[in-house]
Order: structure tokens, then sequence, then C-alpha cells
């Protein structure tokens, strides 16, 4: 028995030498000292052994026992302390490696300039009104001096939703709603989307957004009007900007004006821009028409007022030199990226 103890001791010491990996370590732990374990096996004979024999014989299997014990830990410690180097060689962060820029979104042209338009007037006092987009016909056309019938109607191709419902065609919507809810002094922005049934071409789009402008208050005149569009054009299109006033019809103002700004590429001699004109225009405006105000309650005699409509396309169109308005809706990130 005591050569079989030699040979377990001599047979394990070069098994552990080769096992390599945690697992094979504990199958070793299993082949020898489990249940079935090779030294369990030695010490169940022993009740063969004599009296003489037996302590000598357990006293061996102890120490064999306690060797390889001993063995296993300090193998798999070794193991464990292996694995920790390898891991440090194979996880290590190179510091100087340049980082991984994350990518920044920007603001859509549109966002931008209507947010920058909305921070002037805000500015100058101003408050932001809301009014829906699915319209009744009597807020976008009617209360504005557009009855049924009338030629003007023909001008903005709407969507009807119902004889009476219909995609608002125009921000000026918000007007009456803002004068049915509020009595003077009244000086608001409404920005927005608008619709008209038209075909998309380089500066046709079915939905396109304006802002729309209202000022209700005793003795307001066309010189406020004047002014604060010379502010509003200067700060988007540049300190050296001048505006025009050109007469024009729209039948919820008298009188009525179209404004365009001197073209700040060229500064007025003309060029791509501008097309050539020297000129852009950029929004329709005037001064509140009495039967509007009436409509709303507000005594045409106490108060006057002035009210604008921007296409805020245009603006960006204006600002940017875009010449082709379909790309402020294709979202094509190269165009996008450039604002
Ligand atoms: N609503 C007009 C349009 O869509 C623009 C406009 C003109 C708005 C004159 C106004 C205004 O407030 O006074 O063509």
């Amino acid at each position: 028995m005591k050569e079989k103890l030699a040979e377990i001791k001599n047979a394990f010491t070069a098994r552990i030498a080769e096992a390599d990996t945690p697992v094979a370590v504990d199958n070793l732990r299993v082949e020898y000292l489990g249940k079935k374990g090779e030294i369990t096996a030695v010490l169940r004979g022993m009740g063969a052994l004599s009296a003489e024999e037996r302590p000598i014989v357990g006293q061996i299997a102890n120490e064999v026992r306690a060797y390889i014990e001993g063995m296993i830990s300090e193998k798999l410690a070794e193991l464990k302390e292996k694995e920790l180097e390898a891991s440090l060689v194979r996880d290590t962060v190179d510091v100087t490696m340049p980082g991984k820029k994350p990518v920044n979104g920007s603001f859509h042209p549109l966002n931008k300039v209507s947010e920058e338009m909305k921070e002037l007037f805000i500015g100058m006092g101003y408050e932001i009104a809301e009014g829906p987009e699915v319209e009744y016909d009597y807020y976008n056309f009617e209360a504005l001096n557009l009855p049924e019938g009338h030629p003007a109607r023909d001008t903005q191709d709407t969507f009807y939703i119902t004889d009476k419902i219909l995609l608002r065609t125009q921000t000026s919507s918000v007007q009456i709603h803002v004068m049915e809810n509020k009595k003077p002094p009244i000086r608001i922005i409404s920005p927005g989307k608008v619709y008209r049934a038209d075909n998309l071409d380089a500066t046709h789009s079915p939905i396109f957004h304006q802002l729309e402008g209202l000022v209700v208050d005793k003795g307001v005149t066309m010189g406020d009007l004047k002014g604060t569009l010379e502010v509003y054009a200067k700060k988007m299109f540049g300190e050296n900007t001048k505006i025009r006033l050109r007469p024009h019809h729209f039948p919820f103002t008298e009188p009525s004006a179209e404004v365009d700004v001197s073209c700040w590429g060229c500064g007025g001699v003309g060029c791509r821009i501008c097309k050539g004109e020297g000129w852009i225009e950029v929004l329709g405006c005037g001064m509140v028409h009495p039967d509007v105000l009436r409509r709303c309650n507000i005594d045409p005699d106490e108060y006057s007022g002035f009210a604008f409509g921007i296409g805020i396309e245009r603006t960006a169109m204006a600002r940017y030199g875009v010449s082709d308005l379909r790309q402020f809706f294709e979202n094509d990130v190269r165009f996008l990226e450039q604002f």
C-alpha cells in the first residue's frame, strides 16, 4: 500500500503540472480526493492491514492527501494570477488614442430662421399666439374680408376637408382668433405651417411656413409698421439692409404693401441670390382693415393696427442663398449640415 501511495503521488505530480485551467485542476481534485477518488480507495482498503501497519499507512495516506490539497490550491492561485496578467495585457486601454467624437445634430435652417425671428419679436414685447392648422373657412377667409366667391380666394389653392373646414392657407387666420379673445393692446406673432394645393417645385410646396404678426392699439400707424419691419430686416439680413414697401392689395389690410429687402449678396446691384433684381420680396403687410377689427368687436374709431405675414422658407432661401425650396424638405444631411 505504501508503494501504491507513492505511485499515486508521482502520478498526481505529473498530472497537476500539465493542468492549465481551473477546470482541469478541479477535475484532478475529484479524481484524487473525491468520494470515488484514488486516496479514498486506499483509505477504505486499510481495514485489511495489520494493526501495526495501519497507523503507518494511515499517516502516509494523510501526508499524500495534504500534499495533493496543497498542490491544488497552489496551482489554482497560480492560474488565477496568470489570468489576471493576461487580462491586463488583453484589456489595455491606450489613453493616447484619439477619442470618438459624437455626431452633433444642428438646427434645421427653417427652425433656425424661425427661432431668430421669434427671439427678435419677443425682444420687442410680442407674445406668441397659436391657431389651428385645420381651420374654419370663416377664420381663414371670411373674417379676413374674403367672402365666398371672392376672386382673391383663387390665389390660394386650398385643401378643403368639408365646405366649411380646410387646412389653413395662411397664418392670418390667427389674427381673428387673437382679436376675438383679447382686447387691445395686442402685440402677437404666430409662426406655423400653412397648406396650399400647389405642386412641388423649386419655389412652391403644398406645405410651408409663415410667421404672422399683429399689433392693435390706440394710435398705431403705418410709420410704426415700417419701423418694425426695418428692425426686422436689419436683424435678419444685416445692418445695411434697406426695405422698400410696394403698394399691393390684401383684402384684410388697407393700405397694404409687399415688402422687399435690399439683397445682402450684392447690396442692390443685382446678383444670383436676388436673380438680378437687387431686391428680394420677403413679406406682405398693411394696416388692419376696419371691417376686420369690427368683426372682432374692436372699434376702428378707437383702435388701429398693423399686420404682416412673413414667408419663412422665402426668408431662409434669401438668407442662405438656397435656390430650390425642396432642399428644405428632402432632409439630405449634406445639405442640412451647412447651417
Ligand atoms: N396672408 C398673406 C399671404 O399668405 C400674407 C399677409 C399679407 C399677411 C398682409 C398679413 C398681411 O398679415 O397684413 O399671402
